[in-house]
């Protein structure tokens, strides 16, 4: 389907790229990139091509350009990757407000039948040509977006005195429950699991900086086909020692409203591309409406009273996505529940003093359905709690020793959270599914491309 590098002509004009035109208006300059689309008008042809950074029309004229390259820029297909030369001009009219004037070109690579056409295609056909699919507009917006969100974050948290301590990927047990362990051939026979949260190391390193974070791929064998979920994804975990429920609520509100101005900041072109409302986004600052458990409970039962939630809600389970939905449906912003009975929650979770059936963790709710974008809470500061609660779950105990010196050598309270970069990031952009938020995404009917 492609033939080898033609040069048309000198191109001797320094590069510049799309995203950059502006200061390089009257001059001639070399823009190397792929063709996103061909329209020719008569006498005139009108590429446009990407780079990587943008989309610029450019214009060749019969009449001003060598036969010979008319004739090859004529039969260019989509994703031919050319270079071009030509003179930016600025015109409102044009899409990033400039168009080049072409004079020659050299073509690298000649494309016929790019899978991908302008026309509709299903998700699956879409997610097997993902390593094509990335160049499209609107995927290049997410994508964008999450590299934002994941900038935005680590300045975050870097401007806010946590030192970044990454947690191992391969782990000798269970942080988040045995049900989701992906499990390795270690060596000599021993098995390990791919990590499901750094959150135990990240207790370790918060006991040595204070405030440490790690960020990091984590592993779920996640059996749910959701919107949702991933089996990889990314997660971000601040941990800090001396701290409470109450300070992961505030550090939790803050760094989201962080995440969402500078999503506005430096996104609004994706955003539109998107057609995401930036209001939507404009209204994610502090402070967040905070609820008791209890209280979501009797407000899921006031949905059911009501018609709107179709099974009455019985107090002591997690939330569901249908009743996650319906509690954050009544704001516009991000909505924190907190004091989950322990039941369904980690082990490692601190009590209530005063209920001691209930845990000091915190899900925050994203606003339009998004679902639980931040989970976290206070851990348990007693070496025979955690004990005891190692044995009630059936943990290896010899795994956990390590973990239970945290406790031995100097314990204080101390919390954090974990907030999921795909989930955040399609809720930043205002997508149906997780999976378009990661270049290339991994869930339980998918390992390729
Ligand atoms: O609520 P989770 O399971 O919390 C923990 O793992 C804690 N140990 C974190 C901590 O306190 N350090 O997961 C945290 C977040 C969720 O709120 C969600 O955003 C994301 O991780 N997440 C997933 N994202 C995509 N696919 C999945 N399968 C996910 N599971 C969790
Ligand atoms: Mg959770």
């Amino acid at each position: 389907m492609a033939t080898e590098s033609k040069s048309l002509g000198t191109l001797t004009a320094p590069r510049a790229f799309i995203s950059g035109l502006d200061e390089h208006v009257g001059q001639e300059v070399t823009i190397k990139g792929w063709l996103y689309n061909l329209r020719s008008s008569g006498k005139i042809l009108f590429p446009q091509l990407r780079d990587g950074t943008g989309v610029v029309q450019c214009v060749a004229l019969k009449n001003t350009i060598a036969p010979e390259l008319w004739e090859a820029l004529k039969g260019l297909g989509q994703e031919s990757a050319l270079a071009i030369t030509g003179t930016v001009r600025a015109d409102e009219r044009a899409p990033g407000g400039y168009e080049i004037d072409l004079r020659t070109a050299e073509v690298f690579n000649e494309v016929r039948d790019y899978p991908i056409t302008p026309k509709e295609h299903g998700t699956e056909f879409l997610m097997d040509h993902r390593h094509l699919w990335l160049r499209s507009r609107r995927q290049h917006a997410i994508l964008k977006v999450r590299h934002t969100v994941v900038k935005a974050v680590r300045d975050f948290l870097d401007n806010d005195g946590f030192t970044l301590a990454d947690s191992p990927i391969f782990t000798p047990a269970a942080c988040e429950g045995t049900s989701t362990l992906f499990e390795v051939d270690y060596f000599d026979g021993e098995k390990a699991y791919l990590t499901q949260s750094g959150q135990l190391y990240n207790e370790a390193t918060a006991a040595a900086f204070g405030k440490a974070y790690c960020f990091g791929p984590t592993f779920r064998a996640e059996k749910s086909k959701t919107r949702r979920h991933l089996t990889e994804f990314w997660m971000v975990e601040p941990e800090m020692a001396y701290a409470t429920l109450d300070d992961v609520m505030t550090l939790s509100e803050r760094m989201l409203s962080y995440i969402a101005a500078r999503v506005l900041d430096s996104r609004a072109e994706e955003l539109k591309t998107l057609e995401r409302d930036p209001a939507r986004l404009e209204a994610i600052v502090p402070p967040f409406p905070r609820m008791h458990y209890d209280d979501a409970v009797k407000l899921l039962h006031k949905g059911h009273d009501e018609g709107a939630m179709e099974t009455r809600f019985e107090w002591g389970g997690d939330f569901g996505a249908p009743d996650e939905t319906y509690l954050s449906g009544n704001y516009d912003k991000p909505l924190m529940v907190h004091h989950y009975p322990a039941e369904v929650k980690a082990f490692y979770m601190a009590r209530d003093p005063e209920r001691n059936e209930l845990a000091l963790g915190v899900d925050v709710l994203a606003p339009e359905g998004y679902g639980e974008v931040i989970g976290g809470g206070e851990r348990a500061t007693s070496l025979q709690f955690l004990e005891e609660q190692i044995a009630l779950h059936q943990l290896p105990k010899e795994a956990f020793e390590w973990y239970l010196d945290l406790r031995r050598y100097g314990s204080v309270p101390h919390a954090g959270f974990g907030m999921g970069i795909e989930r955040c990031t399609a809720w930043m952009c205002g997508i149906e599914h997780v999976r378009e938020t990661i270049p290339f995404p991994r869930l339980m009917n998918r390992l390729r491309p």
